[in-house]
């Protein structure tokens, strides 16, 4: 028994001094390799008595299990010391200036990033604050909490991912819309609230004008005497200022949302000239949100007082803001990451122009 210890302090002598993981390996062999010593013990076990390999064969296997943790925790030691030291010695520049001439190798700012950002922006100067939320939510936060229970119609439109889960009562899925942002702040923030919340969201439809993936932008006001007045000038604004018209005319139409009423479809007036959109000119109407007054339910499942606060909140789809503003027609080019493609429609991040000048 004794001379299984000696082994095995042994073993843990050479480990402990190896100085590589080729060292280590060196020493792995020469003990557990198919003639190492250990592995020869094991062999050898066949030589003895029935009794004799009970006791033994114990032993040994401990042995074994033994020296293969030490050998596990020292390899994992020296890949940690490969990688500082790869730290501390590599050294990457990133104030280096590109090298002339290899211009063509610059990213681009993809037009989903940078509309997102033009819209951040917009409404931050409005000092409206983001806030964003997980992509995968739980019922509740996405549908019950809005006002879209179990049983509504609205559930139908949504055409929903849902997570395969044990818990039916905690069923998850991939969020339909940003609007549940607006509960989860609701519920954690006490008002005055005025966020927006960009974030990616989810439904089963593929077409041309459909992905299944998509991004949209929700926005949401909390205070005291808030009303459609509040709505209409601030939304009347942004649209001014995203798509560079003053004096753009606009217009609310009634719709329906279940967590919004009143509820109102935006649209801008457009015309189509040699193919091309104008917005602010011509007779033809553009939808570009959905929005309205918080509905009162809602306030009450975020445990908001409706008699003390009201509020509103909006939302719109990303890649539609993009198409409209940057002329691209199919929703699925956004996600083909195709070169030619995002040269032509990404941004220089160094001038924030895009190559079409737009
Ligand atoms: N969540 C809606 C959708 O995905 C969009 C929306 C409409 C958001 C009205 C709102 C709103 O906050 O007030 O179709």
């Amino acid at each position: 028994m004794s001379n299984i210890k000696d082994i095995e302090d042994n073993v843990s002598v050479e480990i402990s001094q190896a100085k590589s993981l080729e060292d280590l390996q060196k020493i792995k062999i020469k003990e557990l390799g198919k003639k190492g010593r250990i592995s020869s013990l094991m062999k050898s076990l066949s030589k003895v008595s029935n009794e004799e390999k009970k006791a033994l064969g114990k032993s040994y296997n401990e042995l074994r299990i033994n020296v293969l943790k030490a050998f596990e925790l020292k390899e994992q030691e020296l890949k940690e010391l490969v990688i500082l030291d790869r730290i501390k010695n590599d050294k990457l520049d990133v104030t280096l200036s590109v090298r002339p001439g290899s211009n063509n190798d610059e990213g681009k700012i993809h037009p989903i990033s940078r509309t997102i950002d033009t819209v951040i922006d917009i409404f931050s100067n409005f000092n409206f604050t983001v806030e964003t939320g997980p992509d995968i939510e739980n019922d509740f936060n996405n549908f019950t909490a809005l006002n879209i229970p179990e049983d509504h119609p609205a559930r139908q439109d949504h055409d929903t991912f849902y997570l395969k889960n044990k818990n039916e009562e905690d069923r998850k899925l991939l969020r339909t819309h940003t609007s549940p942002v607006q509960i989860r702040t609701m519920i954690d923030t006490s008002p005055p609230i005025r966020i927006i919340a960009p974030g990616r969201t989810f439904r089963c439809d593929d077409d041309a004008t459909h992905s299944p993936m998509f991004h949209q932008i929700e926005g949401l006001v909390i205070d005291k005497n808030i009303n459609m007045g509040h709505l209409k000038g601030l939304i009347r604004s942004f649209c001014e200022e995203f798509f560079e018209v003053s004096d753009l005319p606009i217009r609310f139409r009634p719709s329906y949302f279940p967590f919004t009423e009143p509820s109102a479809e935006m649209d801008i007036a457009y015309i189509k000239k040699d193919n091309v959109l104008k917005f602010g000119e011509g007779d033809d109407w553009l939808e570009i949100l959905g929005c309205g007054m918080v509905n009162p339910v809602v306030l009450e499942n975020c445990k908001i007082d409706p008699s003390k606060y009201q509020g509103f909140a909006f939302g719109m789809g990303i890649e539609r803001l993009s198409m409209l503003k940057y002329g691209i027609t199919d929703i699925r080019s956004f996600y083909e990451s195709d070169f030619r493609w995002i040269n032509h429609y990404g941004f220089s991040p160094m001038n924030l122009t895009s190559s079409t000048g737009l």
